[in-house]
């Protein structure tokens, strides 16, 4: 099997970018990352790609005259590297549904909540503000609605009574890392796919999320 040509899109500190990268070297992840490409041209993410001797792209939105032409200029640049999956990993632009389209089952984009819950921003906070007992982070395909496509997998984590916002993040952040692997390798694998009806794995349709188990495994 051809290992999965990967693009990955990123706007900030590019933790989950470097799960991936840090699976791949250690031969846990059969993927070619072809391409790691930013709307900021600052984002440290850019740096740990070249880095990792990874080609990057980064375009600044405001030198485009709207949305869809940055978007299409974007997924033209990303279509070039012929990735097999589009990973949105912190890229923090809602993206035009006319550009998702053509990717529809081959983007997936990663969320700290237990989507459907908290889609947006603040997911942390929010889900404090709820008294929610449980919060976590779900890895979901992407569509035209805002973290709203059919999730694949997710990762829960209980929370204390004296989390804040930064203290529920931080512990969430390595089982990100995990669940993005784990998933990653699920589809570098070819075991998920995405029909009409819904995701199945290995041809079996998921009646739920997978989740993350505490060795940091998927299981359904
Ligand atoms: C992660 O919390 C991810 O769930 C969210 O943005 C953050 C990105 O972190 N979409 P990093 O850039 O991967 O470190």
């Amino acid at each position: 099997m051809p290992p999965l040509r990967l693009a990955i899109l990123v706007s900030g500190r590019g933790s989950n970018l470097q799960a991936l990268i840090d699976a791949r070297d250690s031969d846990v992840l059969p993927v070619n990352i072809v391409l790691v490409a930013s709307d900021k041209v600052r984002a440290q993410a850019l740096r740990r790609a070249e880095d990792a001797g990874i080609a990057t792209l980064a375009l600044d939105p405001k030198t485009y005259p709207s949305r869809a032409a940055f978007d299409a200029e974007l997924f033209a640049r990303v279509a070039a590297h012929r990735p097999d999956l589009v990973v949105l990993a912190g890229f923090m632009r809602i993206l035009d549904a006319a550009a998702i389209a053509p990717w529809q089952g081959r983007m997936i984009n990663i969320h700290p909540s237990l989507l459907p819950k908290y889609p947006g921003l603040h997911t942390h906070a929010r889900a404090l503000e709820a008294g929610d007992a449980v919060h976590g982070t779900s890895v979901h395909f992407v569509t035209g609605e805002l973290d709203g496509g059919p999730v694949i997998a997710q990762a829960r984590i209980a929370t204390r009574a004296d989390d804040t916002p930064d203290s529920l993040a931080q512990r969430l952040l390595p089982r990100e890392h995990a669940l993005m692997v784990e998933t990653v390798a699920l589809l570098a694998a070819r075991r998920i796919t995405l029909a009409a009806d819904g995701i199945a794995l290995d041809g079996t349709p998921l009646a739920a999320p997978l989740q993350l188990d505490a060795n940091g495994r998927l299981a359904g």
